[in-house]
């Protein structure tokens, strides 16, 4: 009985205890420093370790990590909002106010695209507006639900804008001349 007990305590210590990379224990100092300058350290630095390239990045890896998130959850809302679009019990005035927010999430696409061909041929110059260019789409499509207590893209608008401002920081390591 009592083995079984320590077993137990055992088994339910290591299951409860969350992964390293979500802890906010972070190995990469760079990651820190990033996310130090965000309005969510938590958010940043789960953001980023969600990727396993994260531990071992320099600056330059961690540009196309969070360019790579904040490219991948725009477009995962896009398809998401193609989808209430198509829904048939969504009301019309909802639509409405959707179809800006595809508007948006196309130019919040369209910048991520060009923001990763810059990664790529290590043009660094414009990144930071084009990061912009995605947070302020999230802004954009939150205001065309204002007053409506209709906010299917609440959660998403939060994580684009907030992926898109860890890109602006970590662009600014770059144009900043640290590097
Ligand atoms: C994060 O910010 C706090 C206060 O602004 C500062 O004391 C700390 O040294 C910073 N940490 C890093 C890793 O930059
Ligand atoms: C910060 O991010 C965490 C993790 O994503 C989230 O649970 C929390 O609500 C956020 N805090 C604020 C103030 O938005
Ligand atoms: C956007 O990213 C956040 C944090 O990484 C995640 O929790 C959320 O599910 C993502 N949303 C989409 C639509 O990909
Ligand atoms: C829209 O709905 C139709 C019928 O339910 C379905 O066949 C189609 O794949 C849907 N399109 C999208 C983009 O979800
Ligand atoms: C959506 O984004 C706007 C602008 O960033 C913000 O004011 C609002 O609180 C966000 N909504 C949620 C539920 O996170």
């Amino acid at each position: 009985m009592v083995r079984f007990q320590v077993v137990l305590i055992f088994f339910l210590c290591y299951v409860a205890a969350p992964p390293p990379a979500a802890t906010g224990s972070s190995t990469n100092k760079l990651v820190d420093k990033i996310c130090n300058q965000t309005s969510n350290y938590t958010f940043c630095v789960q953001a980023l370790y969600s990727d396993p390239r994260t531990p071992t990045a320099d600056a330059y890896g961690l540009a196309f990590v969070s360019f790579g998130l904040a490219y991948l959850n725009a477009t995962a809302t896009q398809d998401h909002i193609a989808q209430l679009l198509n829904d048939t019990t969504t009301a019309a005035n909802h639509k409405r106010r959707l179809k800006l927010c595809q508007h948006d999430y196309s130019k919040a696409v369209s910048a991520l695209e060009e923001a990763y061909d810059d990664l790529n041929s290590e043009t660094f110059f414009q990144l930071a507006k084009l990061a912009g260019h995605a947070a302020a789409a999230a802004d954009d499509c939150q205001s065309a639900f204002k007053g409506t207590h209709f906010s299917p893209l609440a959660t998403m608008n939060y994580s684009l804008k907030a992926l898109s401002n860890i890109c602006v920081i970590v662009s600014k390591l770059f144009t900043a001349g640290i590097l």
